[in-house]
């Protein structure tokens, strides 16, 4: 009897072995990228979370169908309707669970959170103090033209999170954004101002519910938007494209000492075949994959008549020195 229980869980075991080396891991940069329900990952412009051994991922829902956008004819934009923001988990930052809608929209046209204004680029970070997750996230009018950054807070991760409102940071203008905390417990939201042309630094309330009045301007009169940031030995990395709506353009980095700090401008991190376009994609988060040493340039390839199919480039970024580079790779692991 024993004999059979032992040879019965050896066979059991080697089939958990087969099952689990039969795992694919690798990340397969703009081909579509289905979660644990077989489902395409509906979340762009998206950023992580790292929280208690799991990854978290908030993304722009895009859902139905893209219209182009009429009432600015000199700046060709295409949309879709705000579907809120999603999230999803993992383990290991390839298979991904779908949480379910973090953020929903609102059905009502005077809210912020309305289905047909613009909700995107949405970031999360954990505050140790009041022991709640913020989101931050770009929240604007159709036209783009109210400029503002959101914020929203749960006391869990995925959410649901409650929205707190928006503002324009030391009355500036806010577009594209992202959030980063440092080691020292200190945030920043980092934002598109000054009508694109601007970057500015705002360093947030301890609470990182506010933009206080410590804030500088960087990349100035440089028109970079997309931001996305990352500390390595202590030096910050901060990537942005260039404005050009939903059309890819050129990658630029920069690097300071510290994020309020003088901001040196250097060239594409991308290297190779298509690094003018940014294989074809734009900016969205930089991560840092727990205890590795390795980081992910994490960017949306967008589908501009047809958003909903926007994929996702998920790149290695490696640092040789102060110079980042990012290649382009068909097929990879971490
Ligand atoms: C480029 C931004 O980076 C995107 O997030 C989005 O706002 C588009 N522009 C809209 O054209």
């Amino acid at each position: 009897m024993r004999k059979l229980f032992n040879i019965t869980s050896v066979f059991l075991l080697s089939l958990f072995c087969l099952a689990v080396s039969a795992q694919d891991n690798n990340f397969y940069p703009g081909k579509i990228w289905n979660d644990a329900d077989g489902k395409p990952i509906n979340a762009h412009g998206g950023g992580i979370l790292y929280d208690k051994g799991i990854y978290y991922w908030f993304g722009e829902i895009k859902n139905g169908k893209t219209i182009r956008v009429e009432e600015d004819k000199s700046w060709e934009n295409y949309r879709v309707n705000a579907g809120g923001i999603s999230c999803y988990s993992s383990k290991d930052l390839v298979h991904w669970k779908n949480e379910g809608v973090a953020l929903a929209p609102s059905t009502d046209s005077t809210s912020e959170l309305y289905f047909g204004k613009v909700i995107e680029r949405p970031k999360v970070i954990y505050n140790a103090k009041t022991k709640q997750y913020v989101m931050w996230m770009h929240i604007d009018s159709k036209n783009y033209g109210y400029a503002r950054a959101g914020v929203a807070v749960s006391k869990a991760p995925a959410g649901p999170y409650t929205y707190l409102g928006a503002v324009r940071p030391n009355d500036a203008m806010s577009r594209d954004m992202t959030v980063f905390k440092d080691t020292d417990g200190k945030a920043y939201l980092v934002c598109t101002s000054e009508n694109n042309l601007t970057i500015h630094v705002n360093l947030l309330s301890d609470d990182y519910l506010k933009p206080t009045a410590i804030f500088t301007r960087i990349l100035i009169g440089q028109n970079r938007e997309a931001p996305a940031i990352v500390k390595h030995h202590n030096k910050y990395f901060l990537i942005t494209s260039l404005c050009s709506g939903w059309d890819p353009n050129a990658a630029r980095y920069a690097v300071a000492d510290s994020m309020l700090g003088n901001w040196v401008v250097m060239g594409n991190p991308c290297t190779g075949e298509d690094s003018a376009t940014t294989f074809h994609s734009q900016s969205a988060y930089i991560i840092a994959a727990a205890g590795k040493d390795k980081y992910i340039f994490m960017a949306d390839r967008w589908q501009k008549t047809d958003l909903p199919d926007s994929r996702y480039i998920w790149l290695p970024l490696e640092f040789e020195g102060d110079k980042m580079v990012v290649k382009w790779e068909d097929k990879w692991h971490l």
